[in-house]
């Protein structure tokens, strides 16, 4: 069969995005807009202990809410099932979705399980779930992102943990995309330091790796719409979020962590990692994912951490293959690259994005979480698996160049 290059490409995004210092006073108005009965708040105990869900539940106070708040990271099936029987019982005509990445995650799947019935495997790809498409839209749901990191709030996808077997899946249906995200920064002042920084190292990741993705018309043309993947390739619009993501965070990450109450830079890192999230989930990502994954599932490693240590290894590894673009994430992170070789400026890239992590207190490398010299075949071999996001990787990829890659990120 002749090979038929992709000649379009799509964006889908979250389709409305309220943003800005007090964002989060309007959702009730926003609520409003889909019905006016009952809400279910998803989200976790560290938030409302914080006094943050009784911010979001007073603007909102004219529904009848219900607050879950069982979210636990990295949730595993039970989380999702319990969330779900919860929301079967109130019926809800909004879900609200309030936390990091996990806690937006489950708003998300419930939105659509609690419509359309089932069981969350039901709609996990093969060979863990039966891989059934989710036939529509679930009920309206509101993600109100806390941390500035996972771009969950404009993703299709759901990551689920089945702990027993050591290993996380996903769903990824257009119809988990929230319908709106309301951006407040001043709902991500109280989170520490810590993950602070290791979020905003994950949208980084998101919007470098977005940046330097296959081209779409790099790829195959589908035989259908349908079936144009997710992750379908840079754009010209995807370059445009990457871009202005990687200068947000390169600017304010820094400051976020220093000062946890400069909203500047709480607002620019939550405008960040949206914009990271908006590339990411069209173009695609990479190598450094496909790495911090195998690690998430095998040694349970932190996301945000494990990325900050394997992305400059990969943009190492990746750079011939993408030496223009990673010139340009140089100078937009501040690096001067007049005059330098080519080698040079994927060099710089690379090292700023180390002495970003380590000035926000990431460093010792992947064997700072416990991998060491014996883990690394087993590693590799894992994220050799994982096609979908190595698809995506700019630079052909096999078992033995990410052994190469984690070993240098060691
Ligand atoms: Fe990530």
């Amino acid at each position: 069969m002749t090979y038929m290059p992709e000649s379009v490409w799509e964006l889908n995004i979250t389709p409305n995005v309220t943003n800005g210092v007090g964002a989060i006073e309007e959702l009730g108005a926003i609520g409003g807009e889909f019905g006016t009965g009952s809400a279910l708040v998803v989200t976790d105990p560290g938030l409302v202990e914080a006094g943050i869900i009784d911010e979001v539940t007073a603007t909102i106070d004219a529904f009848e809410y219900t607050v879950f708040d069982g979210v636990e990271p990295d949730p595993a099936v039970g989380v999702f099932e319990t969330a779900i029987e919860e929301a079967n019982a109130v019926d809800p005509d909004l879900v609200v979705g309030v936390g990091g990445g996990s806690a937006m995650d489950v708003a998300k799947t419930t939105s659509v399980v609690a419509e359309h019935g089932g069981d969350v495997l039901d709609y996990v790809a093969p060979p863990t779930g039966a891989g059934e498409p989710v036939p529509g839209p679930g009920i309206p749901t509101v993600a109100v992102p806390t941390t500035a990191g996972t771009g969950a709030e404009t993703s299709p996808v759901t990551v689920i943990s089945l702990p027993e077997e050591d290993l996380k899946v996903g769903i990824s249906s257009r119809y988990q995309r929230p319908d709106t995200a309301v951006l407040d920064p001043a709902l991500s002042v109280s989170l520490p330091p810590g993950p602070t920084a290791s979020s905003g190292m994950d949208a980084l990741s998101h919007a470098i790796e977005a940046y330097v993705t296959r081209p779409y018309d790099a790829k195959p043309a589908p035989e259908h719409r349908s079936e144009r993947p997710d992750y379908n390739g840079r754009s010209p619009v995807t370059d445009l979020f990457a871009k202005s993501a990687i200068e947000r965070i390169g600017d304010n990450l820094r400051a976020a962590v220093d000062n946890g109450q400069n909203l500047d830079a709480r607002r620019e890192m939550l405008l960040g990692s949206f914009m990271a999230g908006a590339a990411f989930t069209n173009a695609g990502l990479g190598a450094t994912h496909a790495i911090a994954m195998a690690a998430g599932a095998i040694h349970h490693t932190p996301h945000g951490v494990t990325i900050a240590h394997a992305l400059p290894a990969v943009m190492r590894y990746n750079a011939t293959s993408a030496y223009d673009r990673y010139a340009e994430i140089a100078e937009i992170l501040g690096e001067d690259t007049s005059g330098l070789s080519r080698d040079e400026s994927s060099e710089a890239a690379a090292r700023a994005v180390e002495k970003l992590a380590a000035d926000v207190g990431i460093d010792g490398g992947l064997s700072a979480l416990g991998i060491g010299d014996s883990d690394v075949a087993h590693l590799a071999e894992r994220a050799n698996q994982l096609e979908r996001l190595l698809a995506g990787n700019p630079r052909r990829i096999d078992r033995d160049d990410l052994e190469a890659i984690i070993r240098d990120a060691l």
